[in-house]
């Protein structure tokens, strides 16, 4: 058991220097990059939309996988220090508010024809398992709402929720929206958080 903790310890900070060795704002970004690895969502000349992206490691990322034929849209309720090149750009805003808006309203504020929807966002922390859940649940409705709104047909969904009782509910509503998904925890994940990734590709194009 003690062996385990230190492994785990040892991990994260593995995970949180090699982000500072290789620049990266923080250790998140190989979530992603194990995503990455996984399924290659992110494409050359990709328009991707990346939700809770402070401190902008995924936007980075998300950024060079891209190249500047593509465009990077993050958004957070946290300022983000960190310099993008100019197909790279970070928005102030709460997410769960925009989600609130009309497909028209919305792509003026952060545009449309996205390929890819990222959401990485999480809720300031309570200790209360079943609080966070139900509040990254909400987050995670909001992504999804936006994602319908603002992805192409055939785009891709990759959201991180804190498992609850809204799970599996989360889970049916993504299928219904896209031809297939996958549920992935990535190794940098801390292995006592509950975090975990959903992975929706092929967006149905819409009936109506
Ligand atoms: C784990 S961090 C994201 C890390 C990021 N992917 C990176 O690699 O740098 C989660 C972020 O979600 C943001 N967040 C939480 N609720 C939000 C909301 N309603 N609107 C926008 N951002 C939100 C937080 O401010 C926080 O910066």
């Amino acid at each position: 058991m003690t062996g385990k903790k230190t492994n785990n310890k040892y991990l994260s900070d593995h995970y949180a220097k090699q982000a500072q060795k290789e620049n990266f704002p923080a250790r998140s970004v190989y979530k992603l990059k194990e995503i990455q690895q996984k399924l290659q969502i992110i494409r050359p000349g990709n328009k991707v939309l990346d939700l809770g992206c402070a401190p902008g490691s995924w936007a980075k990322f998300a950024g060079e996988l891209t190249g500047k034929q593509g465009l990077v849209i993050g958004i957070d309720l946290k300022a983000v220090s960190e310099r993008f090149p100019a197909h790279v750009r970070i928005l102030a805003g709460d997410v769960i508010a925009l989600a609130e808006k009309d497909a028209v309203e919305l792509a003026a504020v952060i545009g449309n024809g996205f390929h890819v929807v990222l959401s990485d966002m999480a809720p300031a922390t309570t200790g209360r398992k079943e609080v966070d859940a139900a509040r990254s649940y909400y987050l995670c409705r909001s992504a999804l709402i936006i994602a319908r709104k603002v992805l192409e047909p055939g785009g891709s969904f990759v959201c991180k929720i804190f498992q609850g009782e809204d799970f599996n509910g989360f889970i049916n509503e993504v299928a219904s929206d896209f031809e297939r998904h996958k549920i992935f925890k990535p190794q940098s994940c801390r292995k006592e958080s509950k975090e975990i990734y959903i992975i929706a590709l092929g967006k149905k194009q819409e009936d109506n």
